[in-house]
């Protein structure tokens, strides 16, 4: 496969080299401790193989968003769970006396750096902060997707000074995505859910000119359905913007785009979690009940929409997932994504926070052909957005 930026295969002999990894390991915290080690596990790959080809490895990486440095938001909380994690031992390093430090290394040693984010000139792209960063390693490897859609000193400066490579879960992650949007196999659908239209109207624009299926789910749903004429009760809604779902109907229209909006859905009366439901056509609403998620008949013919594509990008939950049974039309179409994958009929790709959720609650998250591990960076992606850290890596 050709790609248009380095790997670790091109980084040639690392042995004794001081290597700059960027990863992601902003993790959900409870208690001092990781609530979620997805993020920490993804970086072995890239952490391992590096460090058994004998470099010397100095993990940078944010933490939170810390104006001032707060002992809270130390990376030092994550070097144990790390250690655990990566069954290697992991040296914290603190930006007092860093370059003294790492200069006691060996190669094989992995070092974790304080949070980037201690200093105010990362997320000002700072040319001292990269200078600084730079200064304590000889190559750079950015193996944080997720961090990418921001032009920060470590994950975007970095690249401009020092010899710059994508990391393997950053390979793994550009592939998958090209996979689904770039270079996909056709017919494409793209599930987009969650609750406001608003937040995902680039989505959704980008979207309508390159899948040729667009499945619509969530509170977004009833945007689209309002805009139809549909009477959506006390449902999520956002009627303000009946027009622009209307211009992105239009728009699907043109390109030869099939939206699919629920056309039976399931009510309440009350948001909480088992309440009387009823499930109605959607021109069956009544004034006081609200949409919570999609009926089984619209389920099951978005299944037989996936089975007539090669290719599904999935972004956002169907209904209100996190309360039951609010969950059954996300984990049905998500079951039956999965079993295709499985099967081998279906390229999956699914990434953002809820998303990711989701597909863990149906307990398929290992059977998509891939899960990303960004939230902003993966919708950014979806937008067509240009993502900083990967242009850099990609000059
Ligand atoms: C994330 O958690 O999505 C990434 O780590 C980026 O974090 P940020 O939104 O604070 O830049």
């Amino acid at each position: 496969m050709t790609r248009s930026f380095k790997t670790l295969d091109d980084i040639g002999e690392v042995h004794g080299k001081r290597v700059l990894v960027r990863e992601d390991m902003n993790v959900p915290m409870a208690e001092g401790r990781p609530t979620d080690d997805t993020r920490l596990r993804a970086t072995l790959p890239t952490v391992t193989e590096l460090a058994d080809r004998g470099a010397i490895v100095l993990i940078l990486a944010h933490f939170g968003r810390p104006k001032v440095p707060t002992p809270d938001l130390s990376t030092a909380l994550l070097t144990k769970p790390y250690e655990q994690v990566l069954g290697r031992p992991v040296r914290y390093i603190d930006w007092e006396g860093d370059a003294a430090n790492v200069a006691t290394l060996q190669p094989g040693d992995i070092a974790l750096l304080e949070n980037t984010r201690f200093f105010g000139g990362e997320e000002r792209n700072d040319p001292a902060t990269v200078a600084r960063f730079a200064a304590l390693g000889e190559l750079y490897v950015n193996d944080a997707f997720s961090a990418a859609h921001r032009a920060h000193a470590s994950t975007e400066g970095l690249a401009h000074v020092l010899p710059a490579f994508a990391g393997r879960q950053m390979e793994a992650e550009l592939d998958a995505l090209d996979k689904a949007l770039g270079n996909p196999e056709h017919p494409v659908a793209a599930v987009v859910g969650g609750a406001k239209v608003s937040t995902k109207l680039d989505v959704l624009q980008h979207l309508v000119a390159r899948v040729d299926h667009l499945i619509i789910g969530g509170g977004m749903a009833n945007t689209f359905l309002a805009a139809r004429g549909v009477n959506v009760g006390q449902s999520l809604c956002e009627h303000d913007l009946a027009g622009t779902a209307e211009a992105i109907l239009a728009a699907a229209d043109r390109a030869g785009c099939t939206v699919h909006l629920p056309y039976d859905v399931v009510v309440a009366t009350e948001f909480r979690a088992n309440p009387a439901t009823r499930t109605v056509n959607v021109h069956e609403v009544a004034a006081d009940e609200m949409i919570l998620d999609i009926g089984p008949a619209a389920t099951e013919a978005l299944g037989d929409v996936l089975k007539n594509c090669r290719t599904l990008v999935w972004n956002g939950p169907l209904g209100a997932f996190e309360t039951p049974p609010f969950d059954t039309a996300t984990v049905a179409l998500a079951r039956t994504a999965a079993a295709l994958t499985q099967d081998g009929s279906l390229v999956s790709v699914a990434g953002g926070g809820d998303t990711v959720a989701a597909l863990n609650q149906a307990g398929v998250a290992d059977s998509f052909s891939f899960v990303s591990t960004a939230g902003g960076a993966f919708l950014e992606w979806m937008e067509g957005k240009d993502l900083p850290g990967v242009a850099a890596l990609t000059r």
